[in-house]
């Protein structure tokens, strides 16, 4: 599902569908601050192709400002996007996935959710929460072959990351062990592990996949 940025969905569709020409895949536009068109477009998945196995929540926007500077659209923006977009699509997704008695589910948080940032506070707690949320859910349908996990990105050449002002990001940079900005694909093979058929007796897990930017136990 893609979702994010509304004003440049069409043209982020498009170049997707190039990227992915020849292969059998689909796209289409989500919101996923709209609790209702997340229902709708689980039931048109599962209508077309009968079912519905990984769901990878990865919409999310920054709003970075310090506290004092921080209005309430800024709150409420982040968390509507990165926080209450991942019940609004596990809710729906959970449905067909434990009529099937089968799912992975992989949300994908942020190292700042681990360790806070200077400028972050609604960023940081939209995507600390996502992990508790995403431990509490993994409780709940365990049983019924679904998994639920994060993914903890640090800090990689995306856009997102490429609008912190230059002299901020080079010192972040310089404090990753690995020497560098991680790449999308390193994140994606991550995803693709937690959602593997073989991967089922991982949940509630976060998996950090930072260049060593912050290691814990
Ligand atoms: N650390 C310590 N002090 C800082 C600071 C920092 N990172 N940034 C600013 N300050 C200081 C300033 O020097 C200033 O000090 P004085 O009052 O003494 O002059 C004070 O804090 C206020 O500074 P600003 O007015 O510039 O603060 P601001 O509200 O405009 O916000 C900021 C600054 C743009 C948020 C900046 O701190 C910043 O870019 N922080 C990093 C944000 C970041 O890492 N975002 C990650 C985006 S990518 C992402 O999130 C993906 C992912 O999951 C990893």
């Amino acid at each position: 599902m893609i979702a994010g940025d509304l004003a440049g969905r069409s043209e982020r569709i498009e170049a997707f569908t190039v990227a992915m020409a020849g292969l059998d895949v689909e796209f289409a536009a989500l919101d996923v601050t709209d609790f209702d068109r997340c229902g709708a477009l689980v039931r048109e998945i599962v209508a077309k192709h009968g079912r519905l196995d990984i769901l990878v929540n990865c919409a999310g926007i920054t709003r970075d400002t310090s506290l004092r500077k921080m209005d309430a659209l800024q709150w409420q923006q982040v968390m509507a996007v990165d926080l209450d977009g991942v019940f609004n699509t596990c809710r729906h997704a959970i449905e067909p996935m434990l009529a099937q008695g089968h799912g992975r589910i992989v949300n994908i948080s942020s190292v700042n959710g681990q360790t806070g940032q200077f400028g972050q506070t609604n960023y940081a707690a939209a995507k600390a929460g996502m992990h508790g949320f995403s431990m509490s859910l993994a409780r709940e349908v365990a049983r019924k072959g679904i998994t639920v996990n994060c993914v903890a990105p640090g800090y990689c050449a995306t856009e997102m990351v490429m609008a912190v002002p230059e002299e901020i990001r080079a010192g972040i940079v310089a404090q990753v062990p690995v020497g560098r900005l991680g790449e999308p694909e390193e994140i994606a093979r991550a995803v693709a592990f937690l959602a593997a058929e073989d991967a089922g007796f991982i949940t509630g897990a976060l998996l950090p996949v930072n260049g060593g930017l912050f290691m814990s136990f």
